[in-house]
């Protein structure tokens, strides 16, 4: 098929370099000129295991093309998806002005039967709102339908949860899209849900909305468990080996970041609140999620006492390991918190560095490795779980330090072999 892709962003790009490596042709549009330039000269702007070679790949083949020019993207494809951002306001509702206006663009531009599919997380009635705007901006009355088609692929394993999907999720209102998105889909052999447009974007908001839940039950759990002294590791075993509960997203840890869960939870509890439903229960799962945050910060004043001038190394910038993302990263806010209370920190992350840098300027030191981290530090605190740090030399570690102190923000290392190794350890909910 013909596929136009509007927005190369996370979702975009990977979206359109896996329906390329299917076999079909793409277009990726972009506003952003010096990005396409990028793309086109083979630089990939996000960091995304995979991608760069999937990218290189289907150019070289000739299926992956990039574009500035939505007109051109829509003449050349019969199925155009919609994968614009979809920023927070200050009140956590989305704002859709890309979407609106990509929406008008699209519709300016069709000469014949266009399938637009919104691919963005979008808050529900956002596909009503796009077939209103093109029909009224389609002054050639060209047929076209609009469906929903939410994509659920993660940070850091993108192309493999495109490739093999747990499930796919196609609102329409015509059999034409259905069959069209099924069509396009079936390479995939994955379960295809179809449903209503409105149903396609609940499942969206409640899946993001059920796992940022699940994070913070288990986080709540791990309090506890660290007030009774039980192990959480433990306990996320024994209740996620339970196939109703499941054991993924029972990692308790100093909270949950990243460019989706924070902003989708923000958007469904306003969506809910403008429609007459107070969700208190996704408010809980935010409010335990941000005490976390300064759990860890308590955590290491128990450890070293009073933060002024105590020297902290960070490991981990990231929101989650494998990615150079620190959008909403659990990292940066604790860093701030213990900037505020008067403590100098140094940083680490194998990949977000240079992100990092632009966020965090000259408030912290930034270290070559995690050993320059420990080196005069008072305290350790792991708040990302690259593999890298599962595997450091803690007799150096220890040696470099100015106090022996681990604060475990991902419960990735063992209690009792890290007290044997002379370290002050405390995790999330660890024994
Ligand atoms: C998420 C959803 O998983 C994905 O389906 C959706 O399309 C986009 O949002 P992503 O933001 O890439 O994906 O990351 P994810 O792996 O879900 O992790 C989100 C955050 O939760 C990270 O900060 C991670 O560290 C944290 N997390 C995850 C936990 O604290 N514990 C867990 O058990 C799992």
């Amino acid at each position: 098929m013909n596929i136009c892709i509007i927005g190369s962003g996370y979702v975009g790009l990977v979206t359109g370099a896996c329906f390329a490596d299917l076999g079909n042709d793409v277009i990726c549009v972009d506003n952003d000129k010096n990005k396409i330039k990028a793309l086109k000269a083979g630089v990939i702007p996000i960091y995304e295991p995979g991608l760069e070679e999937l990218v290189k790949r289907n150019r070289k083949e000739g299926r992956l093309f990039f574009g500035t020019s939505i007109k051109e993207g829509v003449k050349k494809s019969e199925v155009i998806f919609i994968a614009v951002g979809t920023p927070s306001k200050d009140d956590g509702d989305a704002d859709l002005t890309f979407v609106e206006h990509v929406s008008r663009e699209i519709a300016a531009a069709m000469t014949s039967y266009r399938l637009i599919v919104e691919k963005s997380t979008v808050p529900v009635n956002t596909g009503e709102w796009v077939e209103h705007t093109i029909k009224v901006f389609n002054r050639r009355n060209v047929k076209f339908d609009v469906a929903s088609n939410p994509e659920f692929l993660k940070e850091g394993s993108a192309i493999e949860d495109f490739m093999h999907p747990d499930r796919i999720v196609l609102g329409v209102k015509s059999k034409k899209a259905a069959g069209i998105l099924s069509e396009l889909y079936k390479p995939l052999k994955a379960p295809i849900v179809v449903t209503d447009i409105k149903s396609a974007e609940i499942i969206k908001h409640a899946s993001n909305s059920f796992l940022a839940a699940k994070i913070s039950f288990i986080n709540a759990i791990s309090d506890i468990c660290d007030k009774v002294g039980a192990d959480i590791v433990e306990v996320a075993r024994g209740v996620g080996l339970d196939k109703r509960i499941g054991r993924e997203f029972l990692n308790a840890g100093l909270g949950f970041g990243g460019s989706c869960f924070p902003k989708d939870l923000a958007a469904f509890i306003h969506i809910a609140e403008k429609i007459g439903y107070d969700f208190g229960l996704l408010k809980e799962v935010q409010k335990i999620n941000d005490y976390q945050k300064r759990l860890i910060v308590r955590k290491i004043e128990g450890l070293v006492w009073n933060l002024p001038k105590k020297t902290i190394g960070v490991l981990g910038l990231s929101f989650k390991p494998d990615t150079d993302d620190i959008r909403s990263a659990p990292a940066l806010d604790i860093i701030s918190m213990l900037i505020k209370e008067g403590a100098d920190i140094k940083v680490y992350d194998p990949a977000a560095m240079k992100k990092a840098k632009a966020v965090l300027g000259k408030q912290v030191k930034f270290c070559r490795d995690a050993y320059e981290a420990a080196r005069s530090s008072d305290c350790l605190l792991v708040a990302t779980e690259w593999n890298e740090f599962k595997e450091l030399d803690f007799k150096k570690i220890k040696r470099l330090m100015r106090q022996p102190i681990i604060v475990d923000g991902r419960n990735i290392y063992d209690p009792s072999e890290m007290k044997k190794l002379g370290f002050a350890y405390v995790g999330i909910g660890r024994k």
